[in-house]
């Protein structure tokens, strides 16, 4: 799987409440090395402004709703996540920005990777040329 895709969760309605899962090579296509979450965000803020070389991503809006603009080094698409039921799988090599956090939110990542700082591109030049070579 190597173009970025909003993948459906299963979803258990409950009288008692909802409940939905993830499973690494079941929902999503990598083992899960790593998980981290995004909150607080302060109104107008946005995160992000990266790629990763190897790192692949499964992003959920566990709370609230924000957007995730994905660059291919073309063209750039806008997803809105605002439901803890489905996500958006984010292959390596794309930039990745998130902005227009609602108040509350709560953004679960999970990783392929563990971090590494030199897995980072900072610098849309640098990543417009690897992802020519894409
Ligand atoms: P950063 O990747 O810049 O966040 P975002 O993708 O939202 O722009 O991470 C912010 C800080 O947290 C940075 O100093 C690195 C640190 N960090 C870790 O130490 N481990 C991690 O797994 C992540 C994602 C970040």
């Amino acid at each position: 799987m190597d173009k970025p895709q909003i993948i459906e969760l299963p979803k258990f309605l409950d009288k008692r409440g909802n409940l939905s899962i993830i499973e690494q090579f079941k929902q999503i296509p990598f083992e899960i090395k790593r998980t981290y979450w995004i909150y607080d965000v302060p109104g107008g803020e946005h995160r992000g402004g990266h790629a990763y070389r190897e790192n692949q991503e499964f992003i959920v809006a566990l709370s609230g709703s924000f957007d995730v603009i994905l660059d291919d080094g073309k063209s750039k698409t806008v997803y809105s996540l605002n439901r803890s039921y489905y996500g958006l799988y984010v292959p390596k090599g794309y930039w990745r920005e998130m902005n227009n956090f609602s108040t509350n939110s709560l953004a679960m990542i999970l990783a392929s990777t563990a971090y590494n700082a030199e897995d980072y591109i900072f610098d849309y030049q640098l990543f417009k040329t690897h992802a020519s070579q894409r």
